[in-house]
């Protein structure tokens, strides 16, 4: 009482409701109280029958959605980007491929943000260009590996002990402290290249992060009042993931026609808007992306948007919350954004373990995207039932549900590299 006195009397006359926990559902039963919308079925209620009708009509009026509704609209001004390589290249592995830094400027004058591409080239890119997987991560590029010619990022890290950040920032122990999560020398024996970078780099995962990431290039630091359609941190997190493709294009030792863009979680969820807006990462795929992602929003299931909303508003738009408590009111679901991808692969993952993600929806998303690769003659994931855990399945659609926790694990990376190899070149 001797603290809440104050309190309450600051509060005057307000009265006080005590918020009910957050409760997920994970009865099946229970879990469907709503139904899906056709993604070819248009706003005016026509349907969709061909490809080009999907590409001049449906396409547009679902990333139009997805922007305004879900993530924010990604400004389309461009701004100043160089890159330069830091330091000599250097032989890793035994010679198994090269490691390569690279620094990223974007924007000028005061406003000016650095990032820093962490890239990994087959032995085999010397001769043949290779396909790459981009993807961001969690903990610095420094994290990937305890390689110590691996810069340390200097920057703001949120708190977490295990992978030995101490007062927000990292320390010589954070090296190499999610290596499993990026198998560096399995994804280089099977001839692909990785380039990663540190998410914080374009957007910090905090809620007064705007003014020191990207958005900061487009005047729109710490505006009071967010617009409605404001882009949150996965808006930025994308357009970094976009301007990591703008250098790989112009790489020799990259296949320009073979970018695959990757994501584990709040970063799953990044991979899929990037792929989305952006038609050059012919690849793509979702690792335990959950809600927001791969997961359906109007099944109820583990977490949902209204808990997303509460826990995480900036990763969104401020429109995203219209629809906290109220998935009924959403004109589309994430099935939609995984048929954004077509005619280009899409491959979405879950895990046993993984049940606030709600696996099932997310294959659910899979499955209900399949219409659309059926108007470009493609073939989807082949089943109608989700499949055994780690039982791959799928041809342009692909999907497994592997053993185990919410993870991204050398399992994921297989499954991912065996269906990048059956994708070719475009
Ligand atoms: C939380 C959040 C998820 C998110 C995950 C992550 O669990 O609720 O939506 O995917 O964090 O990114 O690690």
């Amino acid at each position: 009482m001797r603290f809440l006195l104050p309190v309450l009397c600051a509060l005057g006359t307000t009265t006080l409701h005590a918020v009910p926990p957050f409760e997920p559902n994970y009865d099946e039963s229970l879990a469907n109280p709503l139904p899906i919308p056709d993604v070819l079925v248009a706003e005016d209620g026509s349907r969709v029958t061909d490809r080009e009708t999907w590409e001049r009509k449906r396409r547009p009026e679902l990333l139009s959605l997805f922007s305004s509704e879900v993530y924010g609209q990604t400004p389309s001004r461009t701004v100043p980007v160089t890159y330069s390589a830091m330091g000599e290249d250097k032989e890793v592995f035994g010679g198994k491929g090269l490691m390569r830094q690279i620094e990223m400027r974007m924007g000028e004058g005061e406003r000016q943000r650095s990032a820093q591409i962490l890239l990994y080239l087959p032995a085999t890119a010397k001769t043949q260009p290779a396909p790459v997987f981009v993807l961001l991560n969690f903990w610095g590029n420094h994290s990937v590996s305890a390689d110590p010619d691996i810069v340390l990022n200097p920057g703001w890290f949120r708190s977490n002990k295990d992978k030995h950040i101490v007062n927000n920032r990292a320390t010589e122990a954070s090296r190499g402290v999610s290596a499993s999560r990026y198998t560096v020398e399995a994804i280089l024996d099977r001839g692909y290249a990785l380039a990663t970078t540190y998410y914080g780099d374009f957007s910090p995962d905090r809620r007064d992060g705007f003014a020191d990431g990207v958005h900061a290039l487009f005047n729109e630091d710490d505006a009071e009042e967010r617009a409605g359609d404001a882009w949150g941190n996965i808006g930025a997190w994308a357009w970094g993931l976009s301007r990591m493709a703008d250098y790989l294009t112009e790489l020799p030792g990259i296949d320009s026609d073979r970018i695959a863009v990757l994501g584990h979680s709040r970063l799953g969820k990044t991979a899929l808007w990037a792929g989305a807006q952006d038609e050059r990462f012919a690849l793509v795929i979702s690792n335990n992306s959950g809600e927001g992602g791969a997961s359906l929003a109007k099944r109820n299931f583990g977490e949902t948007v209204g808990r997303l909303n509460e826990t995480v508003p900036r990763w969104f738009c401020p429109n995203y919350d219209k629809y906290s408590k109220n998935e009924g009111a959403l004109p589309m679901d994430q099935h939609a954004l995984v048929a954004l991808m077509t005619p280009r692969p899409v491959y979405i993952a879950s895990a046993t373990e993984d049940l606030w993600a709600d696996p099932l929806g997310e294959f659910l998303a899979a499955k209900l995207a399949e219409p659309v690769y059926a108007l470009y003659g493609k073939k989807g994931l082949g089943v109608d039932e989700q499949p055994a855990p780690d039982t791959p399945v799928g041809a342009s659609v692909g999907y497994h549900l592997r053993k185990g926790k919410h993870d991204l694990s050398a399992y994921d990376w297989q499954r991912f590299m065996d269906f990048a190899d059956r994708q070719g070149a475009r």
